[in-house]
């Protein structure tokens, strides 16, 4: 059989990113442009600078992911392009960087959700084998996915307000780290200790879903009791106790998920499965038990696009085309 190689488009939030891959599971080529740098000093990203600086880094970004593959568009099977989540300023420049070159090229289009992009970065490592759990921690989500075969996913818990790298992003903020905070936050837990006993949010007993606004809160409470009272709080052990509390909730309830699902693997997911933490305690966790762990190496955890051109090829396998009309969705569903 012929190889495939498809090409991945990824501008949802502040990375402009390209990359080629062959067969859904070798990586080619693989550019990313971050703008963090530009973002930074606002503490956040800031939709209008994603949007321009995107503008300003596609042609050259593509032009690299093709240069370093040795390859041109004609070598390309089909365009994958992420069309939502994220912000719609952003979206819009990789849905018609995708749509321009494909039609150009008389090239298939492919719309992949952004999600299901993190989740298929784990197929650029090792197969799937069904079914799976993912366990998705990012900037904008948290969520425990099930899944019973390629390209259906079933929600099964969700957070019911601020995602996992969120609450990260603002408890580093209130500790005056700079954005995004969760690798600072992870640094400092590891040289910290646990003294203060922050809230785990179980939820109703037979519930998956998450919750983190309520440690974000104990959190700030804590500091700025503390600074009423002129009592010095350490910020290793802040990061160590709350960092306890996010891994404590996300692996019981992962873990007791894969049992009840009865899932043959569990893959992590997105930019806080960068989480040394995270990772270490799901490791202790899997490692006895039947159930496979999967976790991404850093450069696939957070925003590329060799993940969407992954995730693409499946959909493409099975068969999804985009129409010429395809639109970026700022809050597409799964
Ligand atoms: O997946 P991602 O790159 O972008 C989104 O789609 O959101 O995730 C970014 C998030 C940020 O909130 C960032 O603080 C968090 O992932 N993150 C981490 C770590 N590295 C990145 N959170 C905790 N520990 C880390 N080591
Ligand atoms: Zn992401």
């Amino acid at each position: 059989i012929k190889d495939q190689y498809i090409l991945g488009i990824e501008t949802s939030c502040d990375e402009t990113a390209v990359a080629i891959v062959k067969n859904g599971t070798e990586i080619i080529s693989n550019v990313v442009a971050s703008q963090i740098e530009s973002h930074k000093r606002f503490g956040g990203v800031v939709p209008e600078i994603a949007s321009r600086h995107h503008v300003e880094q596609m042609t050259i970004v593509l032009e690299e992911a093709f240069t370093k593959a040795k390859m041109t568009i004609d070598d390309i099977d089909a365009v994958a392009v992420t069309e939502g989540p994220g912000l719609v300023g952003a979206l819009l420049i990789g849905v018609n960087t995708a749509k321009a070159l494909a039609f150009a090229n008389s090239k298939p289009l492919i719309g992949v959700h952004h999600i299901a992009g993190h989740i298929y970065a784990n197929q650029l490592e090792k197969e799937f084998s069904f079914p799976l759990l993912a366990l998705v921690v990012s900037g904008g989500h948290t969520e425990l996915i099930l899944m019973k075969d390629h390209g259906s996913f079933e929600i099964i818990g969700e957070t019911r307000d601020d995602a996992a790298g969120e609450a990260y992003d603002k408890v580093a903020r209130t500790l005056q780290l700079p954005y995004p905070g969760g690798p600072f936050i992870d640094k400092l837990a590891q040289e910290g200790k646990e003294t203060i006993d922050f809230p785990r949010a179980w939820l109703e007993q037979d519930s998956y879903d998450f919750s983190f606004s309520g440690l974000k809160s104990a959190v700030i409470n804590k500091l700025h009791n503390a600074e009423q009272r002129n009592e010095v709080l350490e910020k290793e052990d802040i990061a160590a106790s709350f960092q306890a509390s996010v891994i404590d909730v996300l692996v019981t309830k992962t873990l007791k998920a894969a049992i009840a699902y009865d899932v043959k693997q569990v893959i992590v997911a997105g930019g806080v499965a960068a989480n040394k933490g995270l990772r270490k305690e799901l490791e202790a966790k899997f490692v006895a038990s039947p159930i496979e762990l999967l976790i991404p190496p850093l450069y696939l955890c957070t925003d590329n696009a060799a993940m969407i051109a992954a995730a693409g090829t499946v959909a493409y396998n099975q068969g999804h085309r985009a129409a010429w009309d395809l639109n970026a969705n700022p809050s597409l569903s799964l």
